[in-house]
């Protein structure tokens, strides 16, 4: 079967779940804006159906959605241009994600590590949604016929399911009807490492707050941070190749390019033979420039939630546009009858 030429068009969401790091920052957000500035049509999502997968208690889940909201236009995505919402308000989410979820077969969701991490050692207590949590990713992105999906490196796994899911269904119903979309995993910053452990990932939810840094830190706990930060006694090397076995060194090189901008083997090079008590100021300010008006914006915006909350309302009108004769069409193709 050809596959017919889709449009492009970009879709991504990010979790309302805890506060966003500079892992979210680099890896996702950043990105986003990135896409807005290249013209490409997009819509980014707070998929708060997706945090209710694990105990959200309601009034913090909705602070998280109107924070998360604001960190997205304190970033520089801008409603006038990108489609910015949150997943509850649009039903079609929901509902394709049941159809994905017959399409889906057990067998791949059991190769899923996200859920393998997150469910831990007593995977019988976890949500059933916490399992499913993929088809509804899947049905986020085909709802809208997306090309494109921007995401951090730790996502790879679920786009690519989301292909698969795509690819069945068009091949069962014998339609070339939804795009196989692209992950889109750029940059120097696909994967932030913790700051106290250059084997695992800067998250959200690590118990220790000195592993990451948060969009909400003030600038002393951002230095406090990057000074405490895990390394190893060498100074810097000559060349970013010979960074290979120092995994947390690395990782400060990688978050000192990707907020510069110079590649890596410039910022290696430009502290070549120095010690990182040394880098480690260089790179606070950097963080700190960066982030500390994206922060205070964040603190503005959330100061009128009625404002964020309609910039939410608007997006998903218009994400609901979208969708709805995607949907409509898949109904057809299943074999439903439409009669209302
Ligand atoms: P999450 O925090 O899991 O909701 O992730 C939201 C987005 O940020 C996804 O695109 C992730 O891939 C990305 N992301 C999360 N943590 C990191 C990290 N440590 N490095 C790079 N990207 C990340
Ligand atoms: N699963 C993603 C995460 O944990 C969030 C997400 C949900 C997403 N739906 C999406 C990302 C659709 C990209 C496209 O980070």
């Amino acid at each position: 079967m050809t596959e017919t030429a889709h449009p492009r068009r970009v879709f991504s969401g990010i979790q309302p779940s805890g506060n966003l790091t500079l892992g979210n920052y680099l890896g996702a957000l950043r990105r986003f804006v990135e896409m807005q500035e290249a013209g490409v049509p997009a819509l980014y999502c707070v998929v708060d159906m997706h945090a209710i997968t694990v105990w959200q208690e309601p009034a913090k889940l909705r602070a998280a959605i109107r924070e998360l909201t604001a960190a997205f236009l304190a970033c520089g995505l801008d409603p006038a241009r990108s489609i910015i919402f949150n997943q509850s308000q649009v039903p079609a989410h929901a509902e394709l994600g049941w159809i994905l979820s017959c399409v889906a077969r057990i067998g791949w969701l059991n190769r899923m590590t996200q859920f393998k991490d997150k469910a831990g050692k007593d995977r019988e207590a976890a949500s059933v949604g916490l399992y499913s949590y993929p088809t509804l990713m899947a049905a986020d992105i085909l709802a809208y016929h997306a090309t494109e999906v921007p995401v951090g490196e730790d996502q790879k796994q679920h786009v690519e399911l989301t292909r698969d899911i795509a690819a069945k269904f068009n091949h069962d119903y014998g339609v070339d009807y939804f795009p196989l979309p692209a992950p889109i995993i750029e940059g120097v910053a696909t994967r932030v490492m913790s700051l106290r452990d250059g084997t695992r990932k800067m998250s959200k939810s690590d118990p220790s707050d000195m592993s990451r840094i948060n969009l909400t830190d003030d600038a002393d706990a951002i230095a406090q941070k990057i000074r405490k930060a895990r390394t190893d006694p060498d100074p810097l090397p000559e060349t970013y190749a010979a960074l290979a076995e120092r995994a947390e060194a690395r990782n400060l090189v990688n978050i000192y390019a990707a907020l510069s901008g110079l590649d890596r083997d410039a910022v290696v090079t430009e502290f070549a033979g120095r010690p990182f008590s040394d880098f480690k100021p260089a790179l606070a300010d950097l963080a700190v420039s960066h982030l500390a008006p994206v922060t205070a914006r964040i603190q503005e915006l959330l100061a009128d939630p009625a404002e964020i909350d309609a910039v939410l309302g608007d997006g998903a009108e218009r994400a609901a546009e979208i969708a709805e004769p995607i949907l409509a069409r898949t109904r057809d193709i299943v074999g439903f009858v439409s009669s209302r």
